[in-house]
């Protein structure tokens, strides 16, 4: 229906893009549970207050002195305030609330802190009529609420409601305006990229109700109601009006780091670079005059942790910015402190070439010190970034100095760290452990430049996959989300798609979303590779994220990898699609960026690969046709001539290059 009436629109209305009914998000900020997921103790018309049976002018009737509940069920992680209409006179009502069904509990809600469990959100009835939480007790994300009589006398709810909170800054009936979309004929992968949009915009808050670290600074954890500890949301971490975090319950404040997986996610599905931005300034106010920038945003910065990685994440994060706006006054404004930035991590580096890390702080693994693989990939990776950006800015002496210490690294890190035997490189020189996170970053940094290098990483992280996905040894016994997402976009790097695509099915599809703990649309922090919800630098397992922007790797992998399409300038002034196909048959994507357009939709049958794409008039690009079969094939362009029979590079492709913006198809006959 929602599609028709907006065809209808007058021309100037913005078309919605395809495939609306993967999208998770509200079509309102009024919000109602769907189904009743437990009833306890004495109670009548639980299911008077679902979503589809509201207007039956029935109310529920939570029967007194016997604690009567009910556990609602929102289909998925929602946010917000909760609301509630009553018709009793006085009695008290408490809420509950859970991100995984495996906290569900009439006494108390999941947690935010280390302490324990968070107190519920009580209500002492003074009348009937209309009751809605305060401001700081909007719950960041839930999808299970459990409605408690606390009172001595009989209570009726007529409505329950939660205002959506999340992506504060878009209109009440818009948060489903996406730029970006994703089908195939898989449908795991299509929920799994809907599910990445939707963590992102979970994460995606008012900048004036951050922090859910209760026990930081003035904050005080002690403060508790019947055992279980109190919580509030009111401290202001950014400035404007929305900002990206990190996780949806917790902790709700800017880290860079995740922000490395977030920002291609959200520039693919919902183009919000607002809330990017804000996020990005709000670390840059408080960069050290040595140019240090903080492990995380207020308040947690005034913990005075200094993190080496996070440190470079932000300079990425203001790359990965410029790339997807092409906002050139934000780089020009920010050049000198991003300069500033990069020269305190190059300060680093000895006399191997590599930076003897001593600000070990990073994603809570251990022993993140000395020459770490991690580390100098990631540096490598910041050194390219900002050679891009030096170009830019026509700083030619800069330029000379980054490329020198960029090949110094690239050139020292094989010698003193890979091992060859294991097809892995070790964390650092003084022990055999082969991170998960330094393989990953050393492949998509691009310091591996070795093809059979790159394959072997690939098979050897391929190779310790467990039931519940890629392992961090690292970390304890963690699976990690983010760290996965890393190693994801690697094996696309390495063209093993088979293998990036059975992590996605096997991970984030059949275990992320599809257990019954999980909420079918988030993404979680963290958890255990016996598939445990349990995060092993946490004590506390109530407290782990189930929305975490870090977890969202998938959709920004799979636009970019299984649609093909690579922005090689900012904005996509220039661009290059590459379509891996795997074991698809069927796939449609796009996004727009402030140039336009870009979209790649394709199909294979037999021997013969179909493709049409469209990309902004006045941008530039390439096209690296798969070629089936037996790699030698015949081309069919729009205009339906026929190509005599062209071969396959080494990688099995056929590039046609100088192709304007505008719509162009292909027909791929192999031969
Ligand atoms: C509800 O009333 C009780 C008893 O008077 C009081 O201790 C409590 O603070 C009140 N709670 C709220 C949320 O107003
Ligand atoms: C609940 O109260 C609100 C605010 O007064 C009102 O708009 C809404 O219609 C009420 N819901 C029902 C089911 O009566
Ligand atoms: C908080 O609890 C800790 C541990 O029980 C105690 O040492 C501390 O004094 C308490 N702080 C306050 C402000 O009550
Ligand atoms: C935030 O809420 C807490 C708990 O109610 C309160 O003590 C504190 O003063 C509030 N802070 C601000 C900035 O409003
Ligand atoms: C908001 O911007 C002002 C001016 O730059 C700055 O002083 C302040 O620290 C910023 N606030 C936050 C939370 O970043
Ligand atoms: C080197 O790596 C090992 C394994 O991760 C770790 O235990 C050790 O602490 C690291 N060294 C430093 C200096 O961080
Ligand atoms: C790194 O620097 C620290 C502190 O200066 C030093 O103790 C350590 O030996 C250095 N590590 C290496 C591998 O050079
Ligand atoms: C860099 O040089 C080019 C060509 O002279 C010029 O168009 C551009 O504005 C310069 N960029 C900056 C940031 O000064
Ligand atoms: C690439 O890596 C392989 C495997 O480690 C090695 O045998 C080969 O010599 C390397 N090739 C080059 C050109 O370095
Ligand atoms: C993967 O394919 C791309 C595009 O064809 C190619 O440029 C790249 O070298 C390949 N990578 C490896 C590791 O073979
Ligand atoms: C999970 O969500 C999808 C929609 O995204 C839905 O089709 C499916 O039935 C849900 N699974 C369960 C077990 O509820
Ligand atoms: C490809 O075709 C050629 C010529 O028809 C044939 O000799 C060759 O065996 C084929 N290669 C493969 C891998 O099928």
């Amino acid at each position: 229906m929602r599609v028709l009436v907006t065809l209808l629109l007058a021309a100037g209305a913005v078309a919605l893009v395809p495939y609306q009914q993967y999208i998770l998000a509200p079509p309102s900020r009024t919000v109602r549970p769907i189904a009743v997921r437990l009833q306890s103790g004495s109670l009548s018309s639980a299911t008077a207050l679902l979503d589809n049976s509201i207007s039956s002018k029935q109310s529920l009737t939570l029967d007194a002195s016997t604690a009567s509940s009910v556990t609602y069920d929102f289909g998925k992680n929602i946010a917000g305030w909760v609301n509630f209409n009553t018709s009793s006179s006085d009695g008290s009502v408490g809420f509950t609330f859970t991100e995984s069904s495996l906290w569900i509990s009439s006494e108390a809600s999941d947690a935010t802190a280390d302490g324990g469990l968070d107190a519920p959100l009580v209500f002492n009835i003074t009348g009937a009529g209309h009751y809605a939480a305060p401001n700081k007790k909007e719950r960041g994300a839930f999808r299970y609420l459990t409605v408690v009589n606390l009172g001595s006398t009989p209570l009726s709810i007529d409505d329950l409601w939660v205002h959506f909170t999340a992506m504060p800054h878009w209109a009440d009936d818009s948060l489903q305006k996406y730029t970006g979309w994703f089908h195939s004929n898989d449908e795991k992968l299509n929920r799994v990229w809907y599910a990445g949009a939707y963590t992102n915009q979970l994460v995606t808050i008012d900048p004036t109700r951050g922090d859910a670290l209760n026990f930081l600074g003035t904050i005080n954890s002690n403060s508790t109601v019947d055992g279980t500890l109190d919580w509030w949301l009111n401290t202001t971490i950014t400035n404007g009006t929305s900002t990206l975090t990190d996780g949806a319950k917790r902790d709700r404040l800017v880290w860079s780091g995740d922000m490395a997986i977030a920002v291609p996610g959200i520039a693919v599905t919902t183009f919000d670079l607002i809330s990017i931005r804000n996020a990005l300034d709000s670390l840059f106010i408080l960069q050290n005059a040595n140019g240090q920038l903080p492990y995380a945003g207020y308040p947690f910065n005034e913990l005075g942790i200094v993190s080496f990685t996070y440190h470079l994440y932000a300079l990425i994060g203001v790359g990965n910015l410029y790339h997807w706006s092409g906002d050139q006054s934000f780089l020009d404004e920010n050049w000198l402190q991003w300069k500033a930035g990069l020269e305190w991590a190059l300060a680093q580096i000895d006399n191997t070439g590599l930076a003897n890390v001593t600000a070990s702080a990073d994603w809570l693994r251990f022993g993140m010190g000395g020459h770490n693989i991690e580390a100098n990939s990631i540096l490598f990776y910041t050194l390219n970034v900002g050679l891009e950006l030096a170009r830019n800015q026509n700083d030619s002496a800069t330029i000379d100095r980054w490329s020198q210490l960029a090949a110094g690294i690239q050139s020292a890190a094989v010698p003193l760290l890979w091992q060859p035997d294991v097809g892995l490189f070790k964390d650092n020189e003084t022990t055999t452990l082969a991170p998960q996170d330094g393989n990953a970053w050393a492949v998509k940094s691009g310091l591996v430049t070795n093809a059979s290098q790159v394959i072997q990483i690939s098979e050897a992280l391929q190779a310790r996959w467990g039931q519940y996905g890629a392992p961090a040894p690292e970390a304890a016994d963690a699976v990690s989300p983010f760290i996965s997402g890393f190693e994801l976009e690697m094996h696309f790097m390495a063209n093993r798609t088979v293998a990036a695509l059975t992590l996605i099915r096997n991970m984030w599809a059949d275990f992320m979303l599809d257990d019954p703990r999980m909420t079918n649309s988030t993404f979680i922090e963290g958890y255990s590779t016996t598939g445990e919800l349990h995060y092993a630098p946490y004590t506390n397992d109530p407290r782990i994220s189930h929305a975490h922007g870090w977890a969202t790797g998938p959709t920004s992998s799979l636009t970019t990898y299984i649609g093909g399409i690579q922005l090689l300038s900012e904005a996509g002034a220039t661009w290059a699609i590459v379509p891996q196909v795997g074991d698809l048959t069927d796939v449609d994507v796009g996004f727009s960026t402030s140039l336009g357009g870009f979209s790649s939709k394709w199909s294979v049958e037999g021997n013969v690969f179909r493709i049409e794409i469209q990309t902004p008039k006045g941008t530039t690009g390439t096209i690296g046709l798969p070629l089936p079969g037996n790699h030698t094939a015949a081309i069919v362009t729009g205009a339906n001539r026929k190509s005599a029979p062209v071969r396959a590079d080494e990688s099995g492709r056929y590039w046609v290059k100088s192709l304007a913006g505008g719509v162009h198809s292909f027909v791929v006959v192999g031969l």
